[in-house]
Order: structure tokens, then sequence, then C-alpha cells
């Protein structure tokens, strides 16, 4: 690791894009609200309420589910995509404690007309696909993703525009009624509060319909063609991508950086940096292929230090070390022009640190992700590295950085072939080194 002082600089008129590189809880929303105030937008493009980005400052915690990160900094303008899907209900909720905490979101956020809206029965459906998974079941957040995103897809979702059509009660009821068959044919037992539920959903659409409905495909590209600067932040992690993570456990959206234009309606050409954030071990929430899991007591120290918990269900999350060879499949895919390397603090007491450089699969070793069958076994190959033994989340000058902690960096460095361009070395704002 050289020093080098790499600013994180947005280009005026595009795009610099926020995502995560493993499983999700990188520290998306920390750095975001780090980045923010160079920034004169902030977007997100896909997910919805099973995304938790938890940011700290000034003693303050707060844990953001589908509003940017980027709304406490008063500086621009945030925006909610037409690629997130969105519950009324959870947005109500989390707005209204937003604007207790003195967070003027009328102002400061435009939410996409186009996108999808998370009806009461997605939810339902969502719980029915999992208990009908049994024991293969994919662990969700159950938070209704996968039945919105499919009915998007299928053609037959329910848009945010579509609360402002005259014939908007005919439309929902028609959505309803097409879920309520489909759970009757998985014998699913309708809860008895169904109706009560509906009531708070269309409350909620009421205090939505208060906030800045946009066209934001016109408003974003509006913007950056007159010079102004958009941060892009993702939501889950590339392992979770519906295409390219590890299928069928995975979420229902794009979280790679070609989420990010669809997601808003940007091109490629506005695009200039992707930013791909990491831990510098893994986590995992919910079921799936994990190769570098640590079913043991290193695995729960790393939980405990690091506070393994889902920020949106708080689940315990599976741990086991850094794995590259994902790392490097996810660098590739997102076009990763810089890395940003997250939660080192966790092993500051560690006397050996591994990182996984390659997989052995039926005696063969690998450096490619494989096709994940269930039933592939994966053996990571591990470097053991010295661990720097040393208190790292008051430091803020790379110059005070350990020898063995450069050298870790600088093996990441060299594998990938992308720069770190900033450590995290505690939860809080302040705790973030520029290298
Ligand atoms: P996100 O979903 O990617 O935004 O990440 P989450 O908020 O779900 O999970 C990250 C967790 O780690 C949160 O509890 C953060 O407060 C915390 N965190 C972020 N960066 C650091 C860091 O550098 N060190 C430590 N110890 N905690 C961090
Ligand atoms: P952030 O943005 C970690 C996981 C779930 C489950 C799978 C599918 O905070 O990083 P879903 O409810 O999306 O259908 O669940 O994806 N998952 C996440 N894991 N962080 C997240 O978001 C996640 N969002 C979904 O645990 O395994
Ligand atoms: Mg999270």
């Amino acid at each position: 690791m050289n020093t080098r002082k790499s600013t994180l600089t947005p280009t005026p008129g595009k795009a610099d894009i926020l995502l995560g590189l493993q499983w999700g809880d990188e520290g998306k929303g920390k750095i975001v609200d780090v980045l923010t105030p160079k920034y004169d937008m902030v977007a997100r493009f896909q997910g919805g309420p099973n995304a938790g980005h938890t940011l700290e400052f000034d003693n303050q915690k707060f844990v953001l589910r589908s509003i940017p990160s980027g709304v406490f900094r008063k500086s621009g303008k945030n925006y909610i995509g037409n690629g997130v899907v969105l519950d009324p209900v959870l947005f109500a909720k989390e707005a209204a404690e937003l604007e207790a905490g003195g967070v003027d979101l009328k102002f400061i956020l435009g939410i996409s007309r186009k996108l999808h809206l998370i009806m009461p029965t997605h939810r339902l459906l969502d719980a029915a696909n999992e208990a009908r998974k049994g024991a293969g079941k994919i662990g969700t957040t159950g938070k209704g993703i996968g039945p919105t995103y499919t009915d998007k897809v299928s053609r037959t979702g329910l848009r945010l525009g579509d609360t402002e059509q005259p014939d908007f009660a005919a439309i929902y009821a028609s959505r309803r009624d097409n879920h309520l068959d489909a759970l009757k044919r998985l014998n699913f037992e309708i809860p008895a509060d169904l109706e009560a539920r509906e009531q708070e959903w269309m409350e909620a659409v009421e205090y939505l319909k208060g906030f800045d409905i946009v066209d934001s495909e016109y408003e974003i590209n509006g913007r950056l063609a007159q010079g102004d600067t958009l941060l892009c932040e993702g939501a889950q992690g590339t392992m979770l991508d519906v295409d390219f993570g590890s299928y069928p456990f995975v979420t229902s959206s794009n979280t790679i950086s070609a989420g990010a234009c669809t997601g808003l309606g940007i091109a490629p050409t506005r695009i200039a940096n992707v930013y791909g954030i990491f831990k510098a071990y893994c986590t995992r929430v919910g079921a799936g292929p994990f190769p570098t899991e640590l079913n043991n007591e290193i695995g729960a120290e790393i939980r405990n230090i690091g506070h393994e918990y889902g920020a949106v269900t708080g689940r315990e999350r599976r741990c086991g070390w850094l794995d590259l060879v994902a790392l490097k499949y996810a660098v590739t895919i997102n076009g990763v022009t810089k890395l940003l390397m997250m939660k080192s603090d966790v092993l500051d007491g560690f006397d050996t640190i591994k990182i996984c450089t390659a997989y052995k699969i039926d005696g063969k070793t690998t450096d490619r992700f494989p096709y994940l069958a269930d039933n592939t076994e994966i053996k990571p190959v591990y470097e053991d590295f010295k661990g720097w033994k040393t208190p790292m989340s008051r430091i803020n000058d790379p110059a005070d950085f350990p020898k063995e902690f450069k050298d870790y960096i600088a093996f990441i460095e060299k594998y990938l072939g992308v720069p770190v361009a900033l450590v995290s070395l505690g939860p809080d704002r302040s705790q973030t080194v520029m290298l």
C-alpha cells in the first residue's frame, strides 16, 4: 500500500455508484452519508425495505430502509428511483421518524412515479412462498420483495403513479384479488387482520402522496445535463444479485452497477466511478452458499466484535473470512474503479487473519466463482496473515497504519487489481480514513 491522496471527487455531469460487493451489510449507508456533501444528488436505484442502512454521527444512530442515506446533510436532493419497490406503511414510519428528528424530507426527497408499490398481500405471498419451500427456503426478509418484483416483470404490478389515477381503487382491488387467488392455491391462511392492514396501507398511500412524486428520470437527467453530480446508493450486495449472485439464494433485483442505469433511467455513459464496498471479512444473512463461513468460535468472535446482527430482522449474520474469489468476481461484474474497505477494526485483536485466494472443488483448484449447485462442495484455499494487533479505531492518518495492516491492504489491491481508496475503522461518520 502506497500512501496516495485519493479524494473520491465527483465529476461534473456524471454519476458515481456505491454498491456492496459481498452479501450485503458492507456499510453502504455509512459511506453514502460520508460522501454526500460532495454531491448534488443521491439516489436509491433498487431493492426496498429489505435493506437496512446504518448511519452514526453525533452519538446518534439511524437505520434507513427505503430513504437514501443522503438525507442528513441537507446539501442536495435525494431520489427514490423507479427500480426501487416501496412499502407505503414502512416508508411512512421511516419518514415520520426522520421528520420528528428534524429532517425536512418534503423539500429534499423526490420519489419516482414509476416505482412499484409493495402491497399487504405481497408480504403474505412472500411468507407463503417461503413456507412452501420448507427446508429449502431462502430466508427472505419477509418484506414482500420477491412477489412485488415478480408482479413488475409479469406486467401486473401496481405503480406509485397508479395512486394518482381516478380508477386507483379498482386497480388495487384487481391486484389484491389476484394475490388472494394465488394464496388460496398455496393453501395459505389469510390473516384475520388483512382488512386492517389494507386500511393502514391506504392511509399510508395518502401520506406518501404528500411527498414530491416526480418523473425522476427527467429530473435526474436534466440536472446531470447541467453539470450536477449524482451518487447512486446500492442496496444488498453483488452476491445477492438476481442474475449473478448465488441463485436462487438471492434477492429479486439487479444489485450490480448496471442496475443503476435501469433503476434510475441514466445511461452507462453517465457513470464515472464505481465504488465497491466490502468488509475486511464476510457476512451473510439468510440461507445459501457461503464458502468461507466459519461455524466455530472464530466466526462467533467476529459476530460479537462486529455486532453482526441484521439491521432489519435482528437475525444473526453468518460470519467468515474475506473471500477474494467472490470479491474478484464482484469487481469484474461491476467494473469497480475504487475499493472501500470496512470494519477492519473488528480484526484488530486477531493473531492470524486468513484470506481466501482460491477454491478447491472436486479436488481441483480454481479462482472462479462456480455455477453453484446446492451440492457443490467448496473448500477455500487460505493465505495466512500476521494480525496487526493494534487498536485502529482512533487512527485517522494512513501514515500511522501498522506495517501488517498495510501489507494486508497491499495484498488485496494486488489480487483485485483495484486500489483501496478508503478505510473505515468504526461505525461513526468520523472514523473514516481516505488513502
Ligand atoms: P449496509 O446495509 O451496507 O448499509 O450496512 P449495515 O448498516 O446493514 O451494516 C453495517 C454495520 O456495521 C452497521 O451496524 C454499521 O454501523 C457498522 N459499521 C459500518 N462501518 C463500520 C466500521 O468500519 N467498523 C465497525 N466496527 N462497524 C462499522
Ligand atoms: P442491505 O442493503 C443483507 C437477503 C435476505 C435473503 C435474501 C432474499 O442492508 O445490505 P429478500 O427479502 O430480498 O427477498 O431476501 O437476501 N437480503 C439481505 N442481506 N443485507 C441486505 O440489504 C439484504 N436484503 C436482502 O436475508 O437471504
Ligand atoms: Mg444492511
